[in-house]
């Protein structure tokens, strides 16, 4: 069981920013990433098309053999992991946005967050923030827009630049000194989000502690590969394969799968 593959989804070629971690932390694992690119974007679904999403996307890894599933997609592990928990009898990892670590650090008691509607209006969203940003100010904007340009492989275009622009300023005013991103295909906006914030404000997002979590919960469970020869890395789209391999330079195996 335990060279058995990692299975990861997103609504799209964003989680690949959470399945880039977990290969650099964890190299000898076997993965299988899905790009529901089809059904992106996932962040105006109602809640329940969400699920039915998820449920789809967890039963092909499941058939496909994977020991872990890692739900590398704030909307959908907002919306959907806790029964995907209790439905599936498989580790699950989630991601949410990082409100603890700017919450606990910032100085100006302000703290911006960029997702998606899905996720800001979820239950869990809420009880998080009420948990960790008690006393700070919490700037909510949704990204309305961004996730198709993002899937269309614009990732520094006029009209990326225009919306993120329009997003910040109310947060900017405020005096965030924290910039939260709580979808996993913002993190390839970093290079442009850089430019258009001052040098104090600080961009975090989970990524990394995803990484990290997965090979907690893969320790722990016995579940770490232990062999080293060769890992097959399997990416699927069910949309345009060009930008899934573009926005991994090409150096993975990409390919069509309808599902
Ligand atoms: N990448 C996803 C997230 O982290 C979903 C974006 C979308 O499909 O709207 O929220």
């Amino acid at each position: 069981m335990s060279n058995a593959p990692i299975g990861i989804f997103d609504s799209g070629i964003g989680g690949t920013s959470i399945f880039k971690e977990i290969h650099d932390l964890l190299p000898n694992e076997n993965c299988i990433y899905l790009a529901d690119s089809k059904n992106a974007p996932y962040g105006n679904r109602s809640s329940e098309e969400i699920l039915q999403l998820s449920i789809k996307n967890t039963e092909l890894l499941i058939s496909k053999g994977c020991k872990i599933i890692v739900v590398a997609c704030n909307t959908a592990t907002t919306n959907a992991i806790e029964y995907l928990r209790q439905n599936y009898n498989i580790p699950f990892i989630g991601i949410e946005p990082a409100i603890k670590p700017a919450a606990l650090n910032t100085k100006t008691k302000a703290i911006g967050i960029l997702a998606t509607k899905g996720t800001l209006s979820s239950q869990l969203f809420h009880r998080t923030t009420n948990v960790y940003a008690n006393g700070i100010k919490v700037i909510e904007q949704v990204g309305e827009g961004l996730v198709p340009l993002i899937e269309s492989g614009q990732l520094n275009s006029k009209d990326i630049q225009k919306l993120l622009s329009s997003y910040l300023e109310p947060m900017l005013k405020e005096n965030i000194d924290y910039l939260v991103l709580g979808c996993t295909h913002y993190p390839y906006l970093i290079p442009t989000l850089i430019k258009m914030i001052p040098d104090h404000v600080t961009i975090i997002d989970s990524g990394l502690a995803v990484a990290k979590q997965t090979e907690v919960v893969l320790t722990s469970n016995n579940l770490l590969n232990s062999s080293s020869i060769n890992p097959s890395i399997q990416l699927f789209s069910n949309g345009d394969i060009t930008i899934l391999n573009s926005i991994l330079d090409n150096k993975f195996d990409v390919s069509y799968l309808k599902f």
